[in-house]
């Protein structure tokens, strides 16, 4: 929010909050859908082009730039001697359909600031630090979340790279199309010995922090989510058809979802049916199948999967009731995470920083690429508060001042990280030799 001094008046500090409230709607115009609305998805020319932006803007903060194997964009600046393990700062850049513009891009630009701002006091560092742009954490390309994150923390499954896009594009050609090699996936996978932490700023998507009127907020733990593809079965017929000759898949979907809702609601957990495909889908042919999706989430991985199998069996009971078959596939499972005391005292000395002495602390009801990062490190998160608590929506949105005021936390969370940190033995930290995508054009986003 500050004009730089150098610069002339009129222009502003890169790091300060109107900045990067800029970088996010220029972010935003790389979309695949018209009239102003956001989707950016994994491995597309958008996917490029905000790696190429991000590139450009993380050499500016100072840091040496690679595009690793999965395509996640990342940043270095070395440590007092090069070769540190290194504190890793982070979020995604991928959206959903239909986005707003700072789900995981403010994480990935208020960290890109805060390295700026450490790499301009020339402060001495016991670690590196490098930014991580993730290229998929929605998992709205190929139903699978966090294929980015995974990749980093080297527990992607190779059977992923036959999953499908809705076009029928395999994950194993995009990764072709997008100049990278399938078979090379692993070569992004980081090791504990490597690394310090990994720290995420990211607008909290839920109304607790506005509600207490606060800016800032720590996250406790992200909720552990699973998500299935269900598929009713019944048979399509004539919309003159009897009810009692009928089996309408559409009719057993529509209690389905009223089950969901009603056994999370009574379990005090959270479930989403996001996704319908109705098959025919003519006004006057019954419903023969129907596909729909489950997104399952608590702060305990026992109690959501003991909804789940009360979901499941009493599924079954309404499909045998009314004559029609369900088969179920889960497509993701992302345990709990508990967010590392040592990261969460960093983060509350950062927010205590900017004048908040006694921050709230908070569950995650949202997934974050930490939940991946957390199988090779330790995770801790700042939430940012959002107006209404609304997200994955046009309509989310950010105060300028508590942009500023998450950006100074997460500069003074990594500070106090480094006061804390005694000197680091060197290890193999950085990939030695980054992979770039050199296969693809020429970017910004190669090796620099
Ligand atoms: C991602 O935003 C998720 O919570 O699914
Ligand atoms: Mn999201
Ligand atoms: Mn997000």
């Amino acid at each position: 929010m500050t004009a730089s001094s150098g610069g002339g008046p009129a222009t502003l500090d890169r790091t300060g909050a109107l900045s990067l409230l800029a970088r996010c709607d220029e972010l935003a115009t790389y979309s695949t859908l018209p009239g102003g609305l956001i989707s950016r998805v994994y491995l597309t020319e958008e996917h490029r082009a905000v790696n190429a932006l991000a590139a450009e803007w993380m050499i500016e903060a100072g840091m040496r730039t690679w595009q690793d194997a999965a395509g996640n964009q990342c940043g270095r600046l070395e440590g007092r001697t090069p070769g540190l393990p290194a504190l890793l700062l982070g979020s995604h850049l991928d959206t959903v359909p239909s986005a707003g513009r700072y789900d995981g891009i403010l994480g990935v630009l208020i960290a890109i600031a805060a390295v700026d701002r450490i790499h301009a006091s020339g402060i001495d560092l016991p670690f590196a630090l490098e930014v991580v742009a993730f290229g998929d954490e929605e998992g709205t390309r190929f139903g699978r979340a966090l294929l980015g994150s995974r990749a980093l923390a080297g527990t992607s499954d190779p059977a992923w790279l036959d999953l499908v896009d809705e076009h029928g594009v395999t994950l194993r050609d995009a990764y072709t199309a997008f100049g990278l090699d399938p078979s090379l996936l692993g070569a992004a996978a980081r090791q504990p010995r490597e690394l310090v932490g990994y720290l995420e700023a990211h607008i909290e998507q839920g109304p607790y922090l506005e509600e207490a009127g606060h800016a800032l907020g720590i996250v406790s733990s992200i909720a552990g989510a699973r998500r299935f593809a269900i598929t009713v079965n019944g048979h399509a017929g004539h919309s003159g058809t009897p009810f009692d000759r009928r089996h309408d898949a559409l009719a057993g979907a529509a209690e389905i979802v009223m089950l969901i809702e009603r056994t999370a609601r009574d379990a005090g957990l959270i479930a989403t049916v996001g996704h319908l495909d109705v098959f025919p889908n003519a006004v006057n042919v019954i419903p023969g199948r129907v596909e729909l999706s489950l997104d399952l989430r608590a702060e305990s991985d026992a109690d959501r999967d003991r909804v789940w199998q009360q979901i499941s069996t009493d599924m079954t009971s309404i499909c045998e009731s009314r004559g029609l078959t369900v088969e179920t596939r889960q497509t993701h499972n992302a345990p709990a995470v508990a967010c590392s005391p040592r990261l969460r005292d960093a983060i509350a000395a950062g927010i205590a920083s900017t004048g908040n002495i006694e921050p709230m602390l908070l569950l995650s009801r949202a997934g974050h690429d930490g939940m991946a990062v957390a199988d090779v490190t330790d995770i801790a998160m700042l939430f940012i508060r959002c107006r209404g608590g609304v997200s994955h929506h046009p309509d989310e949105h950010v105060l300028a001042a508590d942009v500023a005021a998450a950006t100074d936390a997460f500069e003074a969370a990594v500070l106090a990280l480094v006061a804390a940190t005694p000197e680091l033995a060197d290890g193999p930290a950085a990939p030695s030799a980054p992979v770039a995508a050199t296969s693809a054009p020429a970017t910004p986003g190669t090796e620099a």
